[in-house]
C-alpha cells in the first residue's frame, strides 16, 4: 500500500487544474444502460472509482473504452448479458448501486448487492427502494442482494423522498426517463451532479424539468439515443485545493473553478478571512493575514455546506484563531480524521455529530492513517503546514477521489512525494 509523505512549511504558488467530478461521472456512466447507442463522456476524472464502475458495467455486458489518457470514456450497451451487480464490486464502491434504476428501466429486472456499511456510516438504501416501488418495482432483500423486478415495466408516479438523497434522486431520475407516463420527484437532491446528470439525459432525448430544484418532473419516452457529454467540474476537488494555500500560505489559482459550485463553502472562507477572486480561468485563493479566523460549520444538503468538504475545513480550522464548532448532519460517523489530526497536536473535542476545534498556531507532523476518501486528503492539507514530516498511510482511499494529488500539490510548491508500498 502506498503512502504520501508531506514536509510542512512551504508556501504555495501557481495553478491547479480541477478535474471532472467523480460524483458526476459515477452517475453518468450507468446512463449507458438506458440506451443501445454509444455514450461518450469527456473531462472524466482518472480515478480508481471510475475503473471500478467500468469493471461493473463490463460485467453487465457494456463495452467501455477510454481515450485521451482516460479523460474520454466511450460506453456502449447495445447488448447486455447480465443484470447482476456482484457484492465483490459493490462492497468496494457504494455508487455501484446506481445501476439499479437504469437496469430496471432497460431490462425490467436487476439483482444488486447491498453495499454494506463503510467507514462513514451504514449507508442504507431504503429511500431508493421506496421510490422505485412507487414506480411499480417489486424489490425483495435476500442474502444481501436486492432482487428487483417490474411486471410490464416501470410506471411514472409521484415519488416523495423522505430525505433529499443524492443517490436515490439519481436512481429515480434515470429510471423515470423510460417509465410509462410522468414521474414527479419531490424533495429531490439539488446537487450540481444531479443537474449534470439531467443535462446528459436531455441530450439523449429525455424529457426533464426542474433539475436543481426540489421538484423534478420527468415525462417517460420510448428510447434514448446516444450523446457526447462533458462531465461537470468537481466542486469537492475544487474546495479541497482552495484550502491548500489557506493552510500552507501563498496563493493558488484553481483552473476550471466556478463560484456557483462552491457558494456556501466560499461564504465560510470569506468569514474566516480568505480572499477568493474570480478570474477568466477559475478561482484565485489566498489568506488575508497570517491565520484564518474560526468559523462554525453545519453540513447540509445542497446548497448548504457540503459534507464532502467537512474534513478538509476541519483541517483548516485546526490552525484558526479561535474556536469553531462543526456539526455533521449528513453522515453518522464522519469525524475519523479528528483523532488523526489530534495526533498532530490539533485540539478537537468530538461529541456525537459535533466537533469543537480550538485553533492552535501550528501542528507537528506525524505518521497518520487515512480512513476514508475525504479524511485522507484533510491529513495531507494539515501536513502542508505542520512542522516536520507527515506520513499518510493507506492512500488507496485517496486515489479513489483525487487524481495524482502529489503531482498537483507538488507543482505549486508543496514538498510532497508518494512512497510506493509493497
Ligand atoms: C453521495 O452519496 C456522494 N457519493 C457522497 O460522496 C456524498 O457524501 C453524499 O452524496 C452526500 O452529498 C456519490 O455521489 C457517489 P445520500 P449518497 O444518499 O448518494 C442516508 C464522497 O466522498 N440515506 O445523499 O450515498 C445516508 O446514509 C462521497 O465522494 C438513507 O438513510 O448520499 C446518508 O446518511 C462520500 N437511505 C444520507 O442519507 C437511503 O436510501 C445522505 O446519503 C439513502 C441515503
Amino acid at each position: 500500500m502506498d503512502s504520501i509523505l508531506v514536509k510542512g512549511g512551504s508556501a504555495l504558488s501557481g495553478e491547479i487544474e480541477i478535474a471532472g467530478a467523480k460524483n458526476a461521472a459515477l452517475t453518468l456512466m450507468p446512463v449507458t444502460l438506458l440506451s443501445d447507442e454509444p455514450l461518450t463522456l469527456t473531462n472524466s476524472p482518472r480515478l480508481s472509482d471510475i475503473k471500478t464502475m467500468s469493471a461493473l458495467l463490463k460485467s453487465l455486458g457494456t463495452e467501455v473504452s477510454s481515450m485521451q489518457d482516460g479523460k474520454t470514456i466511450v460506453l456502449s450497451s447495445h447488448g447486455l448479458n447480465s443484470t447482476h451487480a456482484d457484492y465483490e464490486i459493490v462492497r468496494k464502491m457504494r455508487a455501484s448501486n446506481l445501476v439499479l434504476g437504469p437496469l430496471l428501466a432497460r431490462e425490467g429486472h436487476a439483482t444488486v448487492s447491498l453495499p454494506g456499511g463503510c467507514a462513514i456510516g451504514a449507508r442504507p438504501m431504503d429511500i431508493h427502494i421506496t421510490a422505485l416501488e412507487a414506480m411499480g418495482a417489486e424489490i425483495e432483500l435476500k442474502d444481501g442482494y436486492l432482487h428487483a423486478k417490474t411486471n410490464g415495466g416501470l410506471k411514472g408516479n409521484l415519488v416523495p423522498l423522505r430525505f433529499a438523497s443524492v443517490g436515490a434522486t439519481e436512481n429515480v431520475l434515470m429510471a423515470a426517463t423510460l417509465a410509462k407516463g410522468t414521474t414527479v420527484i419531490e424533495n429531490a437532491a439539488r446537487e450540481p451532479e444531479i443537474v449534470d446528470l439531467a443535462r446528459c439525459l436531455k441530450a439523449m432525448g429525455a424529457q426533464i424539468e426542474g433539475e436543481g430544484t426540489s421538484r423534478i418532473e420527468i415525462q417517460g419516452v420510448d428510447r434514448l439515443h446516444g450523446a457526447t457529454h462533458r462531465v461537470v467540474t468537481d466542486r469537492i476537488e475544487l474546495g479541497t485545493y482552495m484550502l491548500a494555500p489557506v493552510i500552507a500560505g501563498g496563493e493558488v489559482e484553481c483552473l476550471g473553478g466556478k463560484l456557483e459550485l462552491v457558494q456556501s463553502f466560499v461564504e465560510k472562507l470569506d468569514a474566516s478571512g480568505v480572499s477568493v477572486e474570480e478570474t477568466a480561468r477559475g478561482l484565485k485563493v489566498k489568506l488575508n493575514g497570517d491565520r484564518p479566523k474560526a468559523v462554525d460549520v453545519v453540513t447540509e444538503v445542497f446548497p448548504g455546506f457540503p459534507t464532502d468538504l467537512q474534513a478538509q475545513m476541519m483541517a483548516m480550522l485546526c490552525f484558526a484563531d479561535g474556536t469553531s464548532v462543526l456539526e455533521e448532519k449528513i453522515f453518522e460517523n464522519r469525524f475519523m480524521h479528528a483523532p488523526e489530526l489530534m495526533r498532530m497536536g490539533a485540539k478537537i473535542d468530538v461529541h456525537g455529530g459535533t466537533a469543537t476545534v480550538t485553533g492552535v498556531e501550528t501542528l507537528k507532523g506525524a505518521p497518520v492513517m487515512a480512513t476514508d476518501l475525504r479524511a485522507s486528503v484533510s491529513l495531507i492539507l494539515a501536513g502542508l503546514a505542520a512542522e516536520g514530516e507527515t506520513l499518510v498511510n493507506r492512500v488507496y482511499h485517496l486515489d479513489r477521489g483525487y487524481e495524482r494529488v502529489e503531482e498537483k500539490l507538488g507543482a505549486v510548491g508543496a514538498k510532497i512525494e508518494r512512497i510506493k508500498g509493497e
